[in-house]
């Protein structure tokens, strides 16, 4: 997994320990899970993504977090918990194409600027994330 990026000289941090996980135990991840979800829930251009999920978003909210908690480099709370992510295989019941990969994107790239991420981490957050995001697509429009 890809969750250490170069800084400036030969030092490295992680994206947990950038997101403020190393100084204070507590990174900025549940915040941007909860404002992540919330836009999702609410914003018409996630709609088509919404719907794919259930009602309630207690549970996908809270696997989210523990997912990318370790995924930045944090304590691997998701493998912990459940085993191996098998992300993609995970998604694999939920049509994903292009539309559905943005949108999703959309409501991360949306939920890192309403935290006012720095942005130089949140280009690298995105890119690397936007990986993650097209490699769960399994239709190929
Ligand atoms: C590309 C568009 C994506 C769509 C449409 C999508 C949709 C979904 C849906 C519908 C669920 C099930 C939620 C539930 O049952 O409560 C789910 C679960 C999950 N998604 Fe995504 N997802 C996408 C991308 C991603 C990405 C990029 C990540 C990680 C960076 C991710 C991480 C997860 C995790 C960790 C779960 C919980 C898996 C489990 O243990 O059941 N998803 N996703």
């Amino acid at each position: 997994m890809l969750n250490k990026i170069e800084e400036a000289g030969s030092s490295k941090a992680t994206f947990y320990e950038l997101l403020g996980g190393a100084e204070t135990g507590t990174s900025k991840i549940r915040d941007l899970v909860e404002t992540f979800y919330d836009i999702m829930d609410s914003d018409p251009k996630a709609q088509d993504i919404r719907a794919l999920h259930p009602a309630d978003l207690t549970a996908a909210r809270e696997k989210l977090f523990m997912f990318l908690t370790g995924w930045t480099g944090g304590p691997q709370l998701y493998i912990e918990r459940y085993g191996h992510p098998m992300l993609r295989k995970r998604h694999l019941p939920f049509t994903i194409g292009e539309s559905e990969r943005d949108q999703w994107m959309y409501c991360m790239i949306k939920a890192m600027q309403k935290l006012k991420i720095e942005e130089n981490l949140m280009k690298k957050l995105a890119e690397q994330l936007y990986g993650v995001a097209d490699f769960m697509r399994n239709k190929n429009v």
